[in-house]
């Protein structure tokens, strides 16, 4: 019986790219996203390699998460592997400038949609025992601060105390927790934070060589696929070419 992995966030970057490398190492795969289309086109594309279940999933939503657990059909449900990766940053301004609105959605869907998720799977995990993981998407804004991160960076660095607070309740069950926090990643996470401004999502990407999604896929892989007895903590990954500034003073 082949391992199943369950992926939030499965129709676009790090996500998407996740499903193809387990597939690759012959995982059934249980992919979630709200776009059901873009779910059914990874369904096509990996159903002839391994089995595919998709299903359409706002993480925001606790009771459809509950009901698309249970809803699991034979053969998804001994899940392995939960990679918490649907997330998203909105508003690059400042602080001061942004709509309240915009705070809220980070918090529902990086925080409340994370541990809805969580909870629903975590006695599918406990019982499936040494070897089981959750593979959690922090930042590396959850530990580093830079302008226009303001609650973006804060809901990243509950995903990373989050993540060793269950290490903690989990110790003895064999279910290993780890917080991949990468820098600058190309997807269309900047299209998404710029809501949808190509051009400036392609200026931050260009004259650099920035991280791939399939660079972090490989990441999420390797921490759910190590024997039982590693847990890789956390994980931060960041481009050769990115660095940090050094601290910002205001001067007369
Ligand atoms: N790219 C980077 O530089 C970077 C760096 C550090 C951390 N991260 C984190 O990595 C994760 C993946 O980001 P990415 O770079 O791969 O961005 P992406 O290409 O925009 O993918 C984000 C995924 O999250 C899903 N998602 C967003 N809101 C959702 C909701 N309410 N319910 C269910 N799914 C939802 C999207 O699917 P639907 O729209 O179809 O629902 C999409 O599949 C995020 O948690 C992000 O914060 C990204």
């Amino acid at each position: 019986m082949s391992n199943i992995v369950f992926i939030t966030g499965a129709t676009s970057g790090f996500g998407r790219a996740a499903a193809r490398r387990f597939a690759a190492a012959g995982w059934s795969l249980v992919l979630t996203g709200r776009r059901l289309e873009r779910l059914q086109a990874l369904q096509d594309e990996l159903g002839g390699q391994v089995p595919v279940h998709v299903a359409a999933l706002d993480v925001r939503d606790a009771e459809a998460v509950r009901q698309a657990v249970a809803a699991l059909p034979e053969g998804f449900r001994q899940v392995r592997a939960l990679i918490n990766n649907a997330g998203l940053a909105l508003a690059p301004q400042a602080a001061q400038q942004v709509e309240l609105a915009d705070w809220h959605t980070m918090i529902d869907t990086n925080v409340t949609g994370l541990v809805n998720v969580t909870h629903a799977l975590l006695p599918t995990l406990i019982a499936s025992g040494a070897g089981a993981s959750i593979v959690n998407l922090g930042s590396v804004a959850g530990q580093w601060p830079y302008p226009g991160s303001h609650v973006y960076g804060a809901t990243k660095a509950f995903v990373q105390q989050f993540s060793y607070n269950l290490r903690c309740d989990l110790l003895g069950t064999g279910v290993r927790v780890t917080d991949i926090a990468p820098g600058m990643a190309e997807t269309e996470f900047t299209l998404v934070r710029t809501r949808g401004d190509q051009a400036a999502s392609e200026r931050l990407y260009s004259g650099t060589t920035p991280l791939t999604a399939e660079d972090i896929a490989e990441q999420i892989f390797y921490v759910a696929s190590l024997p039982a007895h590693i847990n890789i903590n956390r994980l931060e990954v960041m481009p050769t070419r990115q660095a940090w500034q050094p601290f910002a003073v205001d001067r007369d």
